[in-house]
């Protein structure tokens, strides 16, 4: 990560913290690696970014139905699945410093720090050449980048075989071969690669009846497959249709870093999408495209997004891309789309002896419907949103400010209401607005220190309009309304405020766009 985006996210974590967005877990014990939780304006975006998902894929399609399933599941689903078996991570430990990595990471951070080393001769070529340079020849043909890459692709070609070869000597031999040393301590000094197995696990029941070990989901997604017959006979759907969800997941997470980005304890908003085999791949287009338009409903940059189209598939799945967002620390993984192909289902078919098919009236025949599926963490589209949004500005009057442009409709306040002074009827007044505006929108009251000092206040939490009550208002009824991007102001009737704040902040915006 370079160093002004390192600052960068510096900036967003503290921010995030002073403005109780998100805090790290019980803080008072000195907190606990990768767990965090949400404050009072966190929980209120979250919530936001969840109604947004939920309306756009439950409420806007007749097809689709939302659940809620239990977070244990019976183990049988995860032998099926193949979480039992196969939901590993290669890890590595440092003799030396004693800290233990993910052995495909760390090769490829080695890998990145030699497309640095392109990205320096490109820069370089970019200058010297001026407006006649052709990037993309340069990248063809230069000597120096082609032995780069060159290189690149001879180590993913070896990660690669060794990782689906599960021959984890291959993969030490390949760190030690590369000269990568611990990050922390500059040591080499490894141990064997290990698999790890990411699922928590527990004991349901007490110890002495024999207690089963069961374990915390890692996916929704299963608790979606083990309910596709009860959904689909009691709703009576047809091919195709999807079913909705939205819960928690946890993964044991070798290496949890990079703030709310990679979590063990986490939030996944899934949809799989049940169709006719043969028929998967155009569906697969179809989501592809519906999902990307949700991200850019928000107004986001549209340059943030890129889609990555998986080469290496799942042994089950026979397409899959993720939606990449230009995060503080560079494009990682926000969102995946997959086609799973029968392979879930079939799985639980075989394992619970149970028949998970459609009946089709059109062709008279059951079969075991393919599977399209979306995945995004939620956790990742608040750091995706937060991360977008903050901005330090000068504003046209000289004042500085760091305000949070976040997308309007997903703020945690919708409007906050300002007596401009704490007397003469004002802060009544004001008081009074908020009674009429909370049964629509999130208010605060505020009647502490300047105004300007208030909008200040405002602006770090993302608050797209400010209200100000002053001794006019008492005589005609009207206020003034502050935007937050532009901060310009505007006089407008008290009796008109539900319906402006309304037309500006309504989710229906964003849902017509998609
Ligand atoms: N059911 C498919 C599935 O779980 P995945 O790519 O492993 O696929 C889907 O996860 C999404 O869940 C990811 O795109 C990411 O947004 C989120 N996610 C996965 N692991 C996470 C973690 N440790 N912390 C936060 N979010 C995570």
């Amino acid at each position: 990560m370079a160093n002004q985006d390192d600052n960068q996210f510096k900036k967003i974590i503290s921010h995030a913290k002073e403005y109780g967005f998100v805090f790290p877990s019980s803080e008072i014990y000195d907190g606990l690696a990768a767990a965090y939780d949400y404050g009072q304006n966190g929980a209120e975006l979250k919530n936001n970014i969840k109604e947004y998902w939920w309306k756009a894929m439950v409420q806007m399609h007749e097809e689709i139905v939302g659940i809620d399933a239990s977070i244990f599941m019976h183990p049988a689903t995860w032998k099926a699945s193949g979480h039992v078996d196969a939901f590993n991570d290669p890890m590595i430990d440092n003799k030396d410093s004693k800290k233990r990595y993910r052995a495909d990471v760390l090769i490829e951070d080695h890998i990145a720090k030699i497309e640095a080393k392109i990205d320096k001769e490109v820069t370089k070529a970019a200058k010297r050449f001026g407006d006649d340079f052709d990037k993309e020849q340069f990248v063809a043909t230069n000597p120096r980048v082609l032995k780069y890459t060159g290189q690149i692709d001879d180590i993913n070609a070896r990660m690669k075989a060794a990782l689906d070869g599960e021959n984890l000597n291959q993969l030490k031999a390949l760190i030690e071969e590369l000269g990568i040393a611990d990050p922390v301590s500059g040591s080499k000094n490894w141990t064997d690669v290990r698999q790890f197995n990411l699922m928590f696990s527990t004991e349901l029941g007490s110890l002495a009846d024999g207690a089963n070990k069961i374990y915390l989901r890692p996916e929704t997604a299963q608790g979606i497959f083990v309910n596709f017959l009860n959904v689909q006979k009691t709703g009576r759907m047809k091919i195709p249709f999807g079913i909705a969800q939205i819960g928690k997941a946890f993964r044991n997470e070798i290496i949890a870093r990079q703030f709310i980005f990679r979590m063990r304890e986490f939030e996944q908003m899934e949809m799989q999408f049940f169709v006719k085999p043969g028929e998967e791949l155009k569906w697969y287009e179809y989501w592809k495209e519906k999902r990307i338009k949700w991200h850019k409903a928000l107004g986001i940059s549209e340059e943030n997004y890129r889609f990555h189209d998986h080469l290496n598939l799942a042994h089950y799945a026979n397409a899959a891309a993720d939606i990449e967002f230009n995060f503080p620390m560079g494009f990682k993984e926000l969102e995946g789309i997959h086609s799973r192909t029968d392979f879930d289902l079939k799985a639980h078919e075989e394992h619970s002896g149970k028949k998970l098919q459609f009946f089709d009236p059109h062709e008279n025949k059951s079969y075991v419907p393919y599977v399209i599926e979306t995945s995004i963490g939620l956790d990742r589209m608040f750091l995706a949103v937060l991360s977008a949004s903050y901005v330090e500005e000068t504003l046209a009057d000289g004042s500085e400010r760091t305000v949070l442009k976040l997308p309007v409709q997903l703020a945690p306040v919708k409007v906050a209401v300002l007596p401009l002074l704490k007397k003469d009827g004002l802060p009544e007044k004001a008081r009074e607005i908020i009674d009429e505006l909370k049964f629509d929108f999130t208010c605060q009251y505020d009647e502490k220190d300047a105004i300007g000092k208030r909008y200040r206040r405002q602006d770090a939490i993302g608050t797209p309009n400010c209200i100000t009550v002053d001794h006019q208002t008492l005589e005609d009824n009207a206020v003034t309304i502050r935007y937050r991007d532009t901060a310009e102001q505007e006089r407008i009737a008290i009796a008109d405020l539900r319906n402006k704040v309304s037309d500006l902040v309504s989710v229906n915006n964003l849902l017509r766009k998609i």
